[in-house]
Order: structure tokens, then C-alpha cells, then sequence
């Protein structure tokens, strides 16, 4: 068994992954756009391919994405759209003058923080420590090339071994019940770490 980085090369194997395991499935350019811009943060699990010597079979697959920052008022402000005045004249308006106090607050209340997209093991590799093992690369990567603070992630209420992981295991807290989150009308737990430097 090996745990590594993934790499572009990995996404067929993480999305049959995916589509075995999870009822939550994205298009392929959803994978590409984690490994482009997070190249960091998602890992795979390896076993050697019995059915491709010298290949490698993946088996588990941790996706994760640090959060976007919202755009801030200054980078706005060049972007000003122009409103047609009575006189039919066009005033030019900042994007600023849009942002509700909610918005401006986000924007000075806002940290570096990690999202855990997907994750998932293969049945028959499950309850070997390798989901975890996956977590804890990635929320290590958070913290040392983003210095990410906090985690994210959303899962079913139902999800028995999942919830085990996070809450029992990794120690993730309970933010909030998001209703109907899911497409079939599943809660989900959106769950929150904060994250420390490991060593
Ligand atoms: N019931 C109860 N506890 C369980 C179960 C289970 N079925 N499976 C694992 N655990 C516990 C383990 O005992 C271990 O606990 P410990 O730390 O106290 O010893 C802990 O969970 C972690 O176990 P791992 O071996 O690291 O987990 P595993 O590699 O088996 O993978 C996973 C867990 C990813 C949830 C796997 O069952 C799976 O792929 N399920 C289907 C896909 C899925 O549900 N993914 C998560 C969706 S949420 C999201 O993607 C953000």
C-alpha cells in the first residue's frame, strides 16, 4: 500500500473510484479543476495492478480544495460597471457600492481554510486506516502550503463509518445541519476542524 500525492495521471482511476463508492459523482473537469489549482492537496492510495503488472490500481482518493477568499473591495474597485443616469449620461458605479454589510464582513472576517470535496476507499480496502491516513495528508498540505486554518466538509447524516472517521477519529465538530443538502433530499452535517501544525 502506498499513499501519495496525486497526480493528473490519477483522475481516471479516482473518478471509478468515486463512481464505485459514493452517489456524489462530478464530471471529469470537476477532478482536473482540484489537481489545477490545489495540485497540493488531494492523495491517492496504491496497490500494485494484479491485472496490469507493474501498474498501480487505486484504491482510495482524498479530494480537497482550499476555499476561495471573496473578492476584495480594493480588486473591485478598478472593475466599475457604468449605469445610464436620468439624463441618459453613464455613471460609472464601484463594485463596492454593491456589497451589503454582510459581504464587507465576510471579507475582513476572512482565513485561509481547506474543503474536503471527496473522499472514499474501495470496499475491500476499507477499515485498514487508509481514509485517514488520506485526511491527514491533505490537512497536513492545507496548513504548510496555504496555511490553512481550519477544514470543511459536508457528509450524510446516515453515513455511519464516515461519521466515525470525522467526528470520532479526526475529531471534526458538528457546525451545522444543512436540510435537504443532498439531490435526494439527505441532510448532511457540515463539519468543521481547526487545524494545528503537525509534527
Ligand atoms: N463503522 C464504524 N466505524 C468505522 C467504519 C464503519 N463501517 N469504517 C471505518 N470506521 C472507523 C474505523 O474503525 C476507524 O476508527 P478508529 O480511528 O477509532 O480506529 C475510523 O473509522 C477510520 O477508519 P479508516 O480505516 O481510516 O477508514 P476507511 O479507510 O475504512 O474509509 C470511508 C472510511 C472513507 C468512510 C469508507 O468507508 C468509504 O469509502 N465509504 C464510502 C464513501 C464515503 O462514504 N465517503 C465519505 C463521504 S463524505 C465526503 O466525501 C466529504
Amino acid at each position: 500500500m502506498n499513499i501519495r500525492q496525486a497526480q493528473f495521471a490519477d483522475l481516471p482511476g479516482i473518478q471509478n473510484c468515486n463512481l464505485s463508492n459514493l452517489p456524489e459523482n462530478y464530471p471529469f473537469k470537476y477532478y482536473f479543476f482540484h489537481m489545477l489549482n490545489w495540485p497540493q492537496l488531494s492523495y491517492v492510495a496504491t496497490v500494485p495492478d494484479d491485472k496490469d503488472l507493474g501498474q498501480e490500481k487505486i484504491v482510495g482518493y482524498v479530494l480537497s480544495k482550499m476555499t476561495e477568499p471573496p473578492v476584495k473591495q480594493q480588486d473591485q474597485g478598478d472593475h466599475t460597471t457604468k449605469k445610464r443616469s436620468k439624463g441618459g449620461k453613464k455613471k460609472k458605479v464601484a463594485a463596492k457600492d454593491f456589497l451589503s454589510e454582510e459581504e464587507q464582513q465576510k471579507i475582513e472576517d476572512w482565513i485561509p481554510n481547506g474543503h474536503v470535496t471527496s473522499l472514499s476507499v474501495l470496499r475491500s480496502y476499507r477499515r485498514m486506516g487508509i481514509a485517514g491516513n488520506l485526511m491527514k495528508q491533505s490537512m497536513r498540505a492545507m496548513i504548510e502550503c496555504y496555511g490553512g486554518k481550519y477544514v470543511s466538509l459536508h457528509v450524510r447524516e446516515s453515513n455511519r463509518a464516515a461519521l466515525h472517521l470525522y467526528r470520532d477519529s479526526l475529531r471534526f465538530d458538528v457546525q451545522e445541519i444543512e436540510k435537504s443538502y443532498y439531490s435526494d433530499g439527505e441532510n448532511a452535517y457540515s463539519m468543521i476542524l481547526y487545524l494545528e501544525p503537525q509534527r
